[in-house]
């Protein structure tokens, strides 16, 4: 999207005019953003992959980043609140990572941007996987056969934390969302989805107005918003002059292969679409929250309009991922 463009969609949103919508605005672009230092090849994916699925990356040799992110379950895990190290909760739902390659912030409240930024994190928190950096390098270090796919992948370096971060990444990169039926339908085949996904994808865009902040192929703006869910998570934080203001707002999530990824919302507190999308559509759950979106408006949903809403979400559950998951690692 270049700057223009991107201006017009926030202009679009932010008056009372309907966004009006190409289909290309709709279909995953054929490749994902790279920094400029960890280019994509098939030695770091393949790398990266063993590492993801690996558990001896967690203190506890019980935790690998797929028990929180697994591709059966969405790539997220099914639980309200996920359970890390010595049957830890934390405090947020753990989120899908399909289609991460391409978001500019990570984490529900954007506190990193990039992937390699992001994937230390967990290793390293204690209701997580529990396992200090400083114990894992050489632990990784003895393991002759990462010694090897490590130099393999980055033969200018040996096993960091850099080229562990970089090697997970470039593994994310790949889970990308595949083809939905909306996909189809988007792409010409108007039969892909029922009369009542096509209604729902109307409500979506028009009188539901979701397409403020639920935009584009992976139907998010990247941008924060308080939908006034009445708990105390402080969400983002902004700062000024020095001073951290936390403001409740959370990253507006994918709806990509939304029908896998319950429960949902940072809290994990609703289990069905009909509910979120009461919720998105009809005001928030507390009217009168401190800081609400101004964008969370109650557009009057009724039943049988969130019903059709509903059925259009479902049409962006994608074909089943084709990954070999490994059962063997590198010893
Ligand atoms: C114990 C469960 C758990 C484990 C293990 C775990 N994660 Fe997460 N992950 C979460 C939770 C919960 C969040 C959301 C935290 C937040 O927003 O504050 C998250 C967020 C993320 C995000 C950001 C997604 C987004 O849309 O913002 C990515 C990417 C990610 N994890 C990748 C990984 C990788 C890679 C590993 C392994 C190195 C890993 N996770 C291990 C639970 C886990
Ligand atoms: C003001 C921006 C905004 C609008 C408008 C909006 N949403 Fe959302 N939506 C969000 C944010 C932000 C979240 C995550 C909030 C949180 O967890 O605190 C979310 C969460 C969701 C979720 C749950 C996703 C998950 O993985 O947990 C669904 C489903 C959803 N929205 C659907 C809709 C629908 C359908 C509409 C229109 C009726 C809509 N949204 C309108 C910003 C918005």
């Amino acid at each position: 999207m270049n700057i223009s463009k991107v201006l017009l969609v926030a202009l679009l949103s932010t008056t009372s005019l309907f966004a009006d919508f190409i289909a290309s605005d709709w279909l995953r672009p054929n490749s994902v953003p790279t920094p400029y230092d960890n280019e994509l090849t098939p030695k770091r994916v393949e790398l990266g992959k063993l590492l993801y699925f690996d558990k001896r990356l967690s203190k506890s040799n019980e935790i690998s980043c797929a028990t929180c992110h697994d591709p059966k379950l969405g790539w997220s895990d099914g639980l309200s609140k996920s359970i890390g190290h010595n049957g830890a909760t934390g405090p947020r739902n753990s989120p899908t990572i399909i289609n991460t390659a391409y978001q500019q912030h990570q984490f529900w409240d954007g506190r990193v941007k990039s992937l390699e930024e992001q994937a230390l994190g967990p290793i390293e928190t204690e209701v997580e996987m529990n396992m200090p950096l400083k114990e894992l390098i050489p632990k990784l270090k003895k393991i002759d056969g990462y010694l090897k796919l490590f130099k393999e992948a980055y033969p200018k370096s040996e096993i960091t934390k850099e080229t562990l971060a970089k090697a997970i990444a470039s593994f994310e990169r790949t889970v990308v969302s595949t083809e939905s039926a909306f996909d189809r339908y988007i792409k010409g085949d108007k039969n892909a989805i029922s009369k009542d996904a096509r209604d729902g994808f109307e409500l979506f865009k028009n009188k539901g107005r979701c397409t403020d902040c639920h935009s584009g192929f992976n139907f998010t703006d990247g941008s924060f918003h308080n939908l006034g869910l009445g708990d105390e998570d402080k969400g983002r934080i902004k700062t000024r002059k020095g001073v951290e203001i936390p403001t409740g707002e959370m990253k507006t999530p994918t709806l990509r292969d939304i029908t896998k990824t319950w429960p949902y919302f940072h809290d994990g507190s609703v289990k069905t679409l009909h509910e979120a999308v009461a919720i998105c559509g009809n005001g928030g759950r507390f009217t009168n929250a401190k800081n609400l979106s101004l964008l969370i408006i109650d557009r009057d949903l009724n039943i049988d309009e969130i019903e059709k809403i509903v059925a259009f979400l479902r049409t962006l559950e994608g074909e089943e991922f084709n990954i070999h998951i490994p059962t063997k690692f590198p010893e």
